[in-house]
């Protein structure tokens, strides 16, 4: 078991040689040398993310505030290789090599004490996310580099709850982590060049492809695929056609591997919402929540994870 206290130890013991025995340049200095990573939030993206970062060779300490959801990733992780096994696309020795360098870490300090890059993976509530990058940088090397996944909000906001705004940038994963692509990388106001190489490095060390995003709001994909369910609620809630029918002329007609209602059932009602309501605030009208999709969030129909959104689904196991 991965979170016994003598592994978790002797994994400490790892990384902290690890530490000792980098060759970081400055700003200005040279390429960073990136060994161990810190992943800090292990609910449906951290989890992924430490899944990769672990099987791309980095050293991987895996946090969360709660016990149980640590647990709870530290057994899907292990499915998840069992499952890339099956499939091909990982040998056992990788699997068992990349389980090796991942621990569990019961607080941020032994989490990112010695990480040279942070990925914050927390839930998207600004409060969190400044408070957790406050911590952090007070904790990790001022040369270290903290990344967010966060979908939507302000890097640049986030940047400014550190001293260290040129070390911040925003790394956008996509859900499943092991199985999607991109990366998008994104370059708050006072994202150093340096940081930008040292994040491109370590995405494609996890076998990502990046696409490098200046600072706006739903960088590239959340705005478009948000824009993209929206008019497909308008168009619902003005009786153009069925959900059935729209998600079809998008899979079949456009080519969308996925039609728009059954990717906000995926995604979560809720927090499309919550994107759409930030966008609205930032970028304007056209971005204004369709009525109908309010609606169904308030009758509590938020998609795959309570068995109930624009669709019908057999509840899903916890
Ligand atoms: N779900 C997606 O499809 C998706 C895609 C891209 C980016 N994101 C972004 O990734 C981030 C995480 O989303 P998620 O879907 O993994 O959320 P989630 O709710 O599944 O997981 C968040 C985890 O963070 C933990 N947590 C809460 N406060 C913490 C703290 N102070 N320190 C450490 N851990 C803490 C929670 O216990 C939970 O396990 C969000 O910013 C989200 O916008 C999500």
């Amino acid at each position: 078991m991965l979170s016994g206290h003598g592994a978790k130890a002797r994994v400490l013991d790892r990384l902290r040689g690890a530490a000792r025995r980098l060759v970081v340049g400055g700003i200005g200095a040279g390429a960073l040398s990136i060994q161990a990573i810190a992943v800090i939030g292990s609910g449906l993206m951290g989890r992924g993310i430490a899944y990769v970062s672990a099987l791309g060779g980095f050293r991987t300490a895996l946090h969360d505030v709660s016990p149980e959801a640590l647990e709870r990733a530290l057994v899907q992780i292990h499915k998840d290789f069992d499952e890339g096994i099956n499939r091909g696309k990982v040998t056992t020795d990788q699997a068992h090599a990349a389980l090796e360098r991942l621990v569990p870490a019961a607080s941020l300090e032994a989490a990112a004490t010695d990480a040279d890059f942070v990925i914050e993976a927390v839930p998207e509530q600004m409060a969190l996310k400044l408070q957790t990058f406050a911590r952090l940088d007070a904790l990790v090397r001022p040369d270290a580099v903290l990344a967010t996944n966060t979908s939507a909000l302000s890097v640049t906001e986030i940047a400014a709850a550190t001293k260290r705004p040129d070390r911040v940038v925003g790394m956008h994963f996509f859900n499943p982590v092991p199985k999607m692509k991109l990366v998008e990388i994104v370059r708050a106001l006072d994202t150093a060049p340096e940081t930008i190489d040292a994040t491109a490095d370590v995405a494609k060390r996890m076998g990502k492809e990046t696409v490098l995003v200046k600072e706006s709001p739903g960088f590239i994909t959340s705005r478009i695929n948000a824009m993209i369910g929206n008019e497909a609620f308008y168009m619902l809630q003005e009786g153009v056609a069925t959900a059935r029918d729209i998600d079809t002329a998008l899979k079949l007609g456009l080519n969308h591997p996925m039609g728009p209602f059954e990717m906000i059932d995926l995604v979560g009602l809720d927090t499309r919402l919550a994107v759409l309501e930030f966008l609205h605030r930032t970028l304007g009208e056209k971005y204004r929540p369709a009525p109908l999709l309010v609606q169904h969030v308030k009758a509590g129909r938020l998609g795959r994870k309570v068995g109930r959104g624009v669709y019908e689904y057999e509840r899903e196991s916890p």
